[in-house]
């Protein structure tokens, strides 16, 4: 009994005890933005780690960094020793040169603000990969001889291992996308839960005439003592087939691995590809697979290929690919996966038998049933089935059927459905049927070849993917289908971004955004999933890129990216327009400037001065590009001119647009310098001062090109004004106010519309609100007429589309066929202004990373309302950035109080910046004068604004009008 109580008080004393100390918490440790990476070839890596607590006004003094080759920190190859720093974000490794192939394990100790000391207790840790110690002969293999028929190569070999297992790696890369296999199983990696994660699509996709990335996968697990099978299939992806649009000539598939296998008494094996060892053959289940036309898969083909007993006598043996001249990199990033918490059950599935007559042009599919649940379906012979996943969508489908062997089954991806079955419409089909004529000459199809099996047999592809929110299916007999469910399949990049309204219409398009963020990175930055096209283009990420790194952690994505776009700069300094370069050409404005453009947007979001680092030799490459394009008249031209203010309206000049992103790139060119300047005079802060130089006199130049002496521009547009007052290219301050006036001229002419395309869309709302007109922001966001982001929610848009109007209920689809994308995250741009804008959460330029934040939310105080139209009465955003989690959450209450609740993570200040309604305004903090607030470090009023300078912590502030 005694003893019984004894312990509970002794547990609370302990509590009190440890409680102060325990209530800051270091967690989320990661090396070069990843968490635990394996496989890493960096000679420094970075470190970076959060705090955590509920406290207000914790901050770090100090930290240590242990990196150790053992779990319990005996064999020490790095102590940083305690150094007093506030910094957590990108803290470079600073041991003893690292070794190859290493599994390094870290933690880190910090020292808070009251001087208690922290440590980390994730297990982290970070594996080097090949670094220098080579492929140890291994070769890239390749089919000796191409088959006529089948795409899709398959390599194996055999060895024995003779003693017990310690470790083993396998490094792997191939020349066109392709899987491995060790013992029948398929490579992956065993993630903090246990469950194995496969990446799909290896290696991606760079500029192979300069990159590959291997990949390092422990697989001791997959090996036993005695004959081990080792396999691959290589399928074209964008090596050879037709996305690479031929850039690559016409190469072979290839493949080569190197495995490691450390026996338990120290001794090692290594088996490397060659072609005495290796074998192929095309000869598969898996008969064709190609990214834009899909996968012919005959079930019937299925081996133990992969298995270490399997006969290969009839496979042939490899040649060696000398096709590869550039140089294999260790690939560290987020991997393209299936993303299985984004799985999709068909929301509704319809059943037709061939097509009924009506007075359209195609006729109306014949509908016999509707599946609204997920069923069980009998599919007879000459039937159609039509499956909705109720999203727009980028991936696959996963299948289980029965059906008599040598059964064929097809089936078509789309984005839309035909409506009516008239030509006159711009369908291209009988209305329920699928709408496929924008996919232009991509084939997106599956034909799958039953084996037979009575159980049941279940498939998805693996050598293609789709944009499409329909399918159809179709089988030579009959049929029945167990289930059919779409996969996402996109490159896992952790979501970080949260946006909601009380306004469902607003919340619908940021769901829109974000699955087109899902949509169109895929190993990297896309325009469109589902046509022949699918390419890195350079102007639509540009202007996406803000929105994108709010949504989703890009760090590590975005320096794998950039790294493409370096790989294909020309060497006249001009960026492609699109990365990896193919099919199109290089140095178009505002496109180019991607180069520019995402490496600054990384480091405000990430601190990644690296990244900075490693691209500025490019970027000055390219601004030589910029100053050669002077002509007779003028010296600042700007890039080329070929896609303008791309799918707008109104048609504004595109050599103003390039000049413009001139003075742009000259402005951005000055910051980044200045962000790698140490002193005032080194050489960055010299370049700094010629770009402050170049920016003005592209400036003045400017003004006697496209300004008359009313500040009036020569292009009349809304692109126009919006790019001169964002660069701020006017003369004065009256000039300036003259074109703020005129812009709002321009959109109320235009029935409080915009009529902007890619360029001008990307500006627009985060201008409007900078020049003091944000009451027209709110007015065109919730604008429902065309063009506007709600009209195409209106017309039923689950993601963002190429044009605001691709398809619209009253007149159906757009008539420019191969500009219709239902999938192009471009307009997406709008959710940057609700991140940045309307929540008002931002990194300050000057400490970037938001370890200083600048909070500056905006609710909808509009006094008046076009027609229609209601007030947003409540956001809610949130971002979890390299330091934590930020929130910032307004709502207007009806007796006009506004409340913003706020959270500032640990090891981060923020200014958070409050609108007041009038002069006689309060402000409390979770009711109380938020100058005596804990954590409030001081009020200013000034004008019509609160600044409120805040420590770390969560807030609860409320203004309110005295009168
Ligand atoms: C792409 C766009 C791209 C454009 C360049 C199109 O085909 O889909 O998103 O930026 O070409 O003009």
């Amino acid at each position: 009994m005694k003893k019984a109580l004894l312990i509970p008080v002794f547990f609370l004393f302990w509590c009190i005890l440890i409680l102060p100390l325990s209530a800051t918490t270091v967690n989320d440790l990661r090396v070069e933005y990843m968490k635990n990476p394996i496989g890493t070839d960096m000679s420094q890596p970075r470190f970076s780690w959060k705090m955590e607590s509920h406290e207000r006004g914790v901050s770090q003094t100090a930290y240590r960094i242990i990196v150790s080759t053992d779990a319990a920190f005996k064999k020490k190859v790095w102590d940083s020793g305690e150094i007093a720093s506030d910094q957590s974000v990108a803290i470079v490794y600073g041991g003893a040169a690292l070794s190859p192939a290493t599994r390094y394990f870290w933690k880190v100790q910090v020292k808070d603000h009251s001087s208690h000391k922290i440590v980390s207790t994730e297990k982290a840790f970070f594996e080097t990969g090949l670094i220098n110690s080579g492929w140890s002969n291994a070769q890239w293999i390749k089919p000796l001889q191409r088959d006529t028929i089948n795409t899709v190569a398959m390599f194996r070999t055999t060895c024995t291992l003779n003693k017990k297992i310690r470790s083993a790696r396998i490094y792997t890369s191939g020349l066109g996308i392709y899987e491995v296999y060790i013992n029948g199983k398929r490579v992956g990696t065993t993630d903090e839960k246990g469950k194995t994660v496969y990446d799909e699509f290896k290696p991606g996709w760079t500029d192979y005439t300069h990159t590959v990335f291997y990949s390092t996968y422990d697989v001791k697990d997959l090996l036993s003592k005695g004959k081990n099978a080792f396999a691959a299939t290589v399928a074209p992806g964008w090596w050879q087939g037709g996305v690479s649009h031929g850039k690559y000539g016409n190469p072979d598939l290839g493949f080569i691995a190197k495995l490691v296998v450390i026996y338990t008494d120290g001794s090692s094996e290594v088996v490397v590809t060659d072609p005495q060892t290796w074998k192929y053959s095309f000869d598969g289940a898996i008969r064709q697979g190609d990214i834009y036309n899909g996968e012919i898969y005959d079930a019937r083909k299925e081996s133990a290929w992969t298995s270490p007993n399997f006969d290969d006598s009839k496979w042939q043996a490899c040649g060696i690919n000398t096709d590869f001249k550039g140089i294999i990199k260790a690939f560290v990033g987020p991997t393209v996966q299936v993303r299985t918490q984004l799985q999709r059950v068909p929301m509704k599935i319809t059943r037709y038998d061939g097509i009924m007559e009506t007075d359209s042009d195609y006729g109306k599919i014949n509908v016999k049933e509707t599946y609204t649940q997920p069923a069980v379906i009998s599919l007879p012979k000459g039937q159609t089935l039509v499956y909705d996943m109720g999203q727009n969508m980028t991936g696959w489908v996963k299948f289980k059927v029965k059906g008599a062997e040598g059964t064929e089954i097809t089936m078509r991806f789309a984005e839309m459905l035909n409506d009516e079955g008239k030509k006159s419409r711009g369908d291209d089909g009988p209305g329920g049927s699928l709408y496929r004529i924008n996919l232009r000459s991509a084939k997106a199809m599956l034909q799958y070849t039953l084996k037979g099996d009575a159980q049941g047999e279940e498939y998805h592809p693996s050598t293609t993917f789709f944009g499409f929110r329909y399918c159809d299916l179709t089988a030579t007999g009959d049929i029945e289908i167990e289930s059919l469910t779409g996969e996402v399949v996109g490159t896992a990049s952790e979501e970080v971004g949260s946006f909601s309204t009380d306004h469902p219409d607003v919340n619908q398009l940021f769901s829109n955004i974000i699955w087109g963020q899902r949509s169109n990175f895929l190993s990297i930055p896309t325009d469109c999933p589902q046509r022949d096209e699918r390419l890195g283009w350079m102007g639509d990420i540009q202007i996406f890129g803000r929105t994108a790194s709010y949504n989703a952690d890009l760090a590590a994505f975005f320096h794998k990216w950039t790294g493409d776009v370096r790989d294909s700069q020309r060497d006249d300094g001009a960026y492609p327009d699109v990365a990896p370069i193919c099919w199109v050409g290089y140095g178009q404005a505002a496109w180019a400037e991607a180069g520019i453009i995402i490496p600054w947007t990384t480091y405000l979001m990430y601190a990644d001065k690296g990244i900075l680092e490693d691209n500025y030799p490019a970027m000055e490459k390219y601004m030589s590009f910029l100053a050669a394009q002077a002509d007779d008249k003028y010296k600042y031209n700007g890039a080329g001119t070929n896609y303008g203010d791309w799918v707008s309206y109104v048609k504004t000049d595109s050599r103003y647009i390039s000049v413009c992103y001139y003075a742009y790139s000259a402005l951005l060119m000055e910051k980044i310098s200045l962000a790698l300047s140490s002193s005032k005079k080194d050489i960055y802060a010299q370049k700094a001062a010629y770009c402050r130089i170049l920016y003005n006199n592209i400036k003045r130049e400017f003004q006697t090109r496209y300004v008359d002496a009313t500040g009036r521009l020569s292009q009349n547009t809304q692109t126009a004004y919006l790019l001169a007052l964002k660069l701020d290219l006017f003369s004065s301050a009256l000039a300036r106010q003259r074109a703020i006036n005129n812009l709002q001229i321009l959109i109320m002419a235009n029935d409080n519309k915009l009529n902007t395309g890619f360029v001008g869309t990307g500006t627009i709302m985060p201008t409007l609100s900078d020049v003091g007109l944000i009451n027209v922001a709110y007015d065109l966001l919730l604008q429902r007429e065309n063009p506007s982001w709600l009209y195409s929610v209106d017309q039923g848009a689950t993601t963002v589309w190429e044009r605001w109007n691709s398809y619209t209920k009253e007149n159906g689809f757009h008539p420019d066929i191969g500009m219709n994308s239902f999938n192009h995250y471009a307009y997406g741009a709008v959710a940057e202004w609700m991140y940045r804008y309307v929540a008002g959460i931002n990194p300050d330029e000057n400490n970037p990373g938001f370890k200083h934040i600048l909070l500056n939310p905006s609710p909808d105080f509009r006094k008046s309302f076009p027609e229609g139209q209601t007030q947003i009465k409540h956001a809610d955003a949130s971002y979890n950035s390299y330091y934590g989690t930020i929130k910032s959450a307004w709502k207007i209450e009806d007796n006009g109080d506004v409340r913003y609740d706020v959270t500032i993570p640990a090891n981060t200040t923020a200014t958070l910046t409050l609108i007041l309604s009038g002069k006689q305004s309060e402000i409390f903090e979770s009711e109380l004068s938020a100058e005596n607030s804990k954590g409030v470090v001081s009020v200013t009023v000034k004008d019509d604004k609160a600044i409120i300078k805040l420590a770390s912590g969560n807030y609860s502030f409320r203004t309110s009008d005295r009168n």
